[in-house]
């Protein structure tokens, strides 16, 4: 990558992407390293997380670094008014790498601008979520074997899903058809349509979510509805539950297809599906400790 932070899908090239997941594809064969001794990573969590907290943490842990940080920023002097500028300058002084999640989108970009050092963007509000995408990246190619030509059909939260809109711009390189499944009130934003539209990428969008899309698609990728992204509480209640995976709805499907998801999932995959073995969300959230050991390599400028 030409910049030492990773705050957008879309600064990675083809050959990025490519060689951010044959690193993480090396970390899944051997996890345990000490390429990080000496090294220092804060983790600022302005916003809840499990995975990918969690993941950065073991990721660096794995690699024989250090980690500080914060997961509850009421406990942080941001609580005091200090500035998110303020807070990133202290941790500079302190750390060698910055993981920061936090719910204003374009916070991560200017983390970045007035950083002293890299800044890996956890997720910025409904904007982008980099590393899920890597791992995504690295889960579709890991069960299909390519990453081109797939059909991939996204199903939920299509409007407010950072992790969707970021799934698009990486699989953009890769010849995809899309599906987008969603209510009106979430549709896919234009931005993202517009890139289709301007890279020729085949989509189709759909308000039911039906077998006959499913029995066509190579990847399912299902999204939870965020409460936390709604101001108007009564539209949430509208679409919480508007479409739920259930194991009978895969009896047509493809042999390679395999559902995905970037959790925390509420109620969008019935439990039924999870004994069926096109489920891959577990493995997926597994393949997030691999692929954020890449990322962390690659904006330290560290060879692995
Ligand atoms: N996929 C994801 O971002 O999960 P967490 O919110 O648990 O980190």
């Amino acid at each position: 990558m030409k910049s030492k932070n990773l705050v957008s899908i879309d600064q990675c090239s083809k050959d990025d992407i490519l060689r951010i997941l044959e690193n993480a594809a090396g970390f899944e064969e051997n996890p345990n390293r000490t390429l990080l001794e000496g090294k220092v990573a804060a983790t600022l969590f302005f916003e809840p997380s499990t995975r990918t907290r969690l993941s950065f943490e073991a990721a660096v842990n794995r690699l024989g670094g250090r980690v500080i940080g914060f997961q509850d920023a009421s406990t942080t002097s941001s609580s005091k008014g200090e500035t998110l500028k303020d807070t990133i300058l202290m941790v500079s002084n302190y750390a060698d790498l910055i993981i920061m999640r936090h719910h204003l989108e374009g916070a991560a970009r200017y983390a970045a601008e007035v950083s002293g050092i890299p800044v890996i963007n956890a997720g910025d509000g409904a904007n982008q979520h980099p590393s899920q995408t890597l791992l995504d990246l690295y889960s579709i190619r890991k069960t299909q074997g390519k990453l081109t030509g797939l059909t991939i059909t996204i199903v939920g939260d299509l409007k407010y899903g950072r992790t969707v809109h970021s799934l698009i711009v990486g699989m953009s390189h890769f010849n995809p058809t899309f599906h987008f499944v969603a209510p009106d009130e979430l549709r896919m934003p234009d931005e993202q349509k517009n890139l289709c539209d301007k890279l020729d990428i085949s989509y189709t969008e759909h308000t039911a979510f039906t077998e006959e899309i499913i029995n066509r698609t190579d990847i399912l990728y299902m999204t939870r509805v965020q409460r936390e992204r709604f101001t108007d509480l009564e539209e949430y209640e509208r679409v919480k539950n508007v479409y739920i995976l259930r194991d009978k709805m895969l009896r047509g499907s493809r042999e390679n297809l395999r559902i995905l998801h970037p959790l925390p999932r509420v109620n969008e995959i019935a439990y039924d599906v999870d004994d069926n073995p096109k489920a891959y969300f577990i493995q997926q959230a597994r393949n997030g400790l691999f692929t954020r050991q890449a990322i962390i390599c690659e904006v330290l400028g560290i060879n692995s």
